[in-house]
């Protein structure tokens, strides 16, 4: 059963960047949306490594570590491994990069604003 946690405030999201918050015990990436925010857990699926130093643009996040993209709002992931801090790299490298890890989503939660605070189901 999920809990309804209080996590901040809404000016503590940047317009196009991201905000961790800690929500229990459980770190959380959150992102401004169109008509609202998303959170993912702060851990990627691919190695486990934060994912909060990465980029978000309109909503998707991608890993500063091998460039895998994520939906933030559905957690479902976009791209896999597709490079190394930011550099691209070729298909067949990818794979050995991949290190046997078959794409996975991110885990995602829904964020709701009331009163200018934001509350996250966890
Ligand atoms: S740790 Fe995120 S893509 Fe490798």
């Amino acid at each position: 059963m999920s809990k309804r946690v209080m996590i901040g405030s809404v000016s503590d999201v940047p317009v196009n960047g991201l905000k961790t918050f800690n929500a229990e015990g459980t770190t959380i990436v959150v992102a401004r949306v169109r008509d609202g925010y998303c959170a993912v857990i702060n851990k990627c699926p691919h190695l486990g490594l934060p994912i909060a130093g990465g980029k978000v643009e309109d909503g998707v996040i991608t890993c500063p570590f091998h460039n895998s993209r994520f939906d933030m709002c559905t957690g479902r992931n976009l791209d896999w491994v597709q490079g190394v801090v930011g550099v691209k790299l070729p298909e067949w490298s990818r794979k050995i990069i991949a290190l046997g890890k078959e794409p996975a989503p991110i885990q995602s939660f829904k964020v709701t604003e009331e009163d200018g605070k934001l509350f996250v189901e966890i």
